[in-house]
């Protein structure tokens, strides 16, 4: 294998990386620029998801990944910063108390920008202009300006990045993640709602065991574990510039660290063996994780984990399976049974997004609850029959009160609801309410394979 560097990616074909910058001194001077700016993780930090994702690996723990599709510089807002990370607290409390395992907090935020798009253009009433490719590309207005590619965006993109790490680090460890607050964690909007009281029975559960710790001497003051929490950022790293840029070495181990995310994934349509984005990843020290899909073989998928972790190191590699829920039963148990043949530490996760997105007759992308949870039930199921753990579920979720994915049973939102609070800037997201569904039911699951385990061992 050839000498890794963080721009040895520039000699390989590159797929969903744009081309059409009209100024191409321009986005290398916003580059250099980056350069110089401050990291926004540390390697340490880093090392630590490594290791604790190394117990998800090791069916010690369970992977909680999560966040917007798209973030946009238009929705940023402190208020849908707070929602979306109590949604994803709620959603660990009902994990952990459930299925009695820690859960790892990962967030699809703090760089979640650029996406990968089935066609380059899109056409309107006749007119052919670029796709929107996210906010630090291009603009999502039909406009031949706002559809050019501008590297300042990159700039503001990282601007936004580091206000929003810094207020997710305040929830995380200023107070709000205590687990004292767990009751104002829920949102106005689902309140009432049946996943809310759920939730609301859950909280009252977990405080009355709150005050008999504190009886004993177990407080917040004496447990500093129970007034903050970690909280990682991760991103698809889909413009290896960017990603490149903010490359580092580690004072402490000499390594290279992406510093622009805790974890990194490398997307369904960019998971070529011989192009720049598996080149560029396999040679940082970031956890990193990778979607796969339909039509994977075990061959690939165990030459695409050798070039990854070579060192089989646990926690190093999650692998992402989005299916589909009618095809992941067919898909899936191949792929465990070679890793898990080959003796390769991963964590597998689910995402159940990205494989059951449907359009309705009036035009609307949306994705059917019910698939949702179908794939995540069976995705379960086929790896606990292999026996490997399923450590994690990864997914697209708001805390804002949207209607774009259709159905949950708590508030159903119908096909004609769709029109009626559509925000997204890509693909549809759960809202709260379906989010914590999902987490309900992860936690029955999870539970009865603990309960299942135990009473296999006691047998
Ligand atoms: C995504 O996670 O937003 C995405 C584009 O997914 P995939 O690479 O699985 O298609
Ligand atoms: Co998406």
């Amino acid at each position: 294998m050839t000498k890794w560097t963080p721009s040895s990616w520039r000699a390989k074909p590159a797929k969903h990386i744009p081309t059409d910058y009209p100024d191409a001194d321009a986005l290398a001077s916003v580059e250099d620029t980056l350069r110089g700016y401050p990291p926004l993780v540390f390697a340490g930090e880093a090392r630590r998801l490594t290791e604790k994702l190394g117990d998800v690996a090791m069916g010690k723990s369970f992977l909680l990944q999560g966040g917007d599709c798209a973030e946009s510089f238009k929705e940023f807002h402190p208020d849908n910063l707070r929602d979306m990370f109590r949604v994803m607290m709620q959603m660990a409390v009902v994990l952990t108390y459930g299925a009695g395992q820690p859960v790892v907090k990962v967030g699809r935020i703090a760089g979640q920008f650029g996406k990968p798009r089935s066609s380059p253009v899109e056409l309107r009433d006749g007119i052919e202009l670029p796709s929107y490719r996210g906010d630090n590309i291009n603009g999502m207005e039909f406009s031949p300006e706002s559809r050019t590619p501008d590297p300042e965006r990159l700039i503001k993109a990282y601007g936004q990045s580091a206000a929003t790490l810094n207020l997710l680090r305040a929830f995380s460890t200023g107070g709000y993640a205590n687990l004292r607050n767990i009751h104002k964690w829920n949102l106005g909007f689902i309140a009432g709602s049946q996943t809310s009281e759920r939730y609301t029975e859950l909280c009252d559960k977990i405080t009355e065991a709150l005050d008999f710790m504190e009886a004993c001497g177990v407080t917040p003051q004496s447990t500093p574990q129970m007034a903050s929490t970690e909280y990682y950022t991760s991103h698809e790293g889909l413009l290896l510039g960017y990603e490149e840029a903010m490359t580092r070495i580690d004072s402490t181990t000499g390594r290279w660290y992406d510093t622009s995310a805790h974890m990194l994934w490398i997307g369904n349509r960019t998971r070529q063996l011989d192009h720049a984005h598996v080149e560029y990843m396999r040679g940082i020290e970031n956890p990193i994780a990778m979607k796969i899909g339909e039509g994977l073989e075990p061959d690939e998928l165990l030459r695409l984990i050798d070039v990854l972790n070579p060192n089989n190191v646990p926690g190093r590699l999650t692998l992402i399976a989005r299916y589909g829920h009618d095809k992941v039963a067919k898909g899936l148990p191949i792929l465990a049974r070679a890793v898990k043949a080959a003796g390769r530490h991963v964590v597998w996760s689910c995402d159940p997004m990205h494989g059951n997105t449907i359009k309705t007759a009036s035009g609307y992308k949306t994705r059917p609850v019910d698939n949702i949870l179908s794939e995540v039930r069976t995705f379960m199921q086929v790896l606990h029959s292999e026996g490997c753990w399923p450590g994690g579920v990864h997914f697209e979720m708001t805390g804002q009160n949207v209607t774009e994915c259709i159905g949950g049973s708590a508030r159903v939102v119908r096909e004609e609801d769709l029109s009626s609070r559509y925000h997204t800037h890509c693909d549809p997201r759960l809202n709260a309410d379906q989010a914590l569904e999902l987490a309900f039911m992860i936690a029955e699951e999870l539970g009865s394979y603990r309960k299942g385990e135990a009473a296999r061992l006691a047998g």
